[in-house]
């Protein structure tokens, strides 16, 4: 898999207890792009991730990463390309250990320990919870968590990063520390976020949900300068592109 695409035909996906969350959803994202999935709560954003490391599979239509179809045989070459920080970290922290956790997905590739412990090491420095390693990760606070959860998709250097939610649950210096790592990611990478400003930071491109259907696909500046639109879907400009109260007031 050279090419880090992302392809969806004609998605449709129907939970168990027959509620529509994708309704024929089409995109192609380019290897390198660095993309936002915004839309208020119950647009879709987790039930569209989910279908991109096989967590959950088309109802009908496809998902194509690099060229090759998600199903049941590709799972483990899709999962090592694609690595998914999941919007509640209790989703993926389940070692007895910080430690154990990010260590888990790097032995599972059948690397060498000493491999395995520069990763390890690496990515929970990146995080800046290295400190953490030794601690029962129930224990965290949901920032730390939040933390630990995505040094256990960093210790994979996945090709295709993707993120639900990342910056919830941080406080504003973790979340610039992190908005700092992702500038540094340069593969390609999807983040579906509620924080706006941080897709002002991140992503050129941004993609508007809006009941399991695509309201809006294009250039994250002239998406944000819409207030309309944002207004249709249910968003509001990033506080610093809005004015400021106190000043519009005084002037
Ligand atoms: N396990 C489930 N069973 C049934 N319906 C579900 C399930 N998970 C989500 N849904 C429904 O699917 C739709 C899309 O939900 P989804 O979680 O993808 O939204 P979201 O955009 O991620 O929302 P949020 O911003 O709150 O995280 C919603 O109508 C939701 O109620
Ligand atoms: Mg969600």
């Amino acid at each position: 898999m050279s090419h880090h695409t992302i392809d969806l035909t004609e998605v449709l996906y129907t939970y168990p207890d027959g509620t529509t969350a994708l309704r024929n959803l089409s995109l192609h994202i380019g290897h390198g792009e660095a993309v936002a999935i915004v839309g208020s709560n119950g647009s879709g954003k987790t039930t569209l991730l989910s279908h991109l490391n096989g967590v959950l599979f088309p109802s009908s239509g496809i998902v194509n990463i690099g060229g090759y179809p998600v199903t049941k045989q590709t799972l483990t070459q899709i999962r090592r390309t694609v690595g998914m920080v999941f919007q509640n970290p209790d989703d993926q922290l389940f070692m007895p250990t910080v430690y154990d956790d990010v260590a888990f997905g790097p032995l599972n590739l059948g690397l060498p320990p000493i491999d395995v412990e520069k990763r390890v090491t690496a990515a929970l420095k990146t995080v800046g919870a290295l400190e953490l390693r030794n601690r029962p990760p129930y224990r965290l606070s949901g920032g730390q968590k939040r933390a630990v959860a995505i040094a256990t998709v960093l210790a994979m250097e996945p090709a295709i990063l993707v993120m639900d939610e990342p910056t919830a649950a941080l406080d504003p210096l973790a979340r610039r520390q992190l908005i700092n790592l992702l500038r540094t990611f340069t593969h390609t990478k999807i983040i579906a976020t509620h924080d706006l400003d941080m897709v002002l930071d991140l992503c050129e491109r941004t993609i508007i949900l809006c009941n399991g259907t695509i309201l809006m696909d294009g250039p994250t500046i002239d998406i944000f300068h819409d207030k309309k639109l944002l207004d249709q879907a249910g968003l509001e400009q990033p506080s610093s592109m809005q004015s400021c109260p106190i000043c519009s007031k005084l002037g």
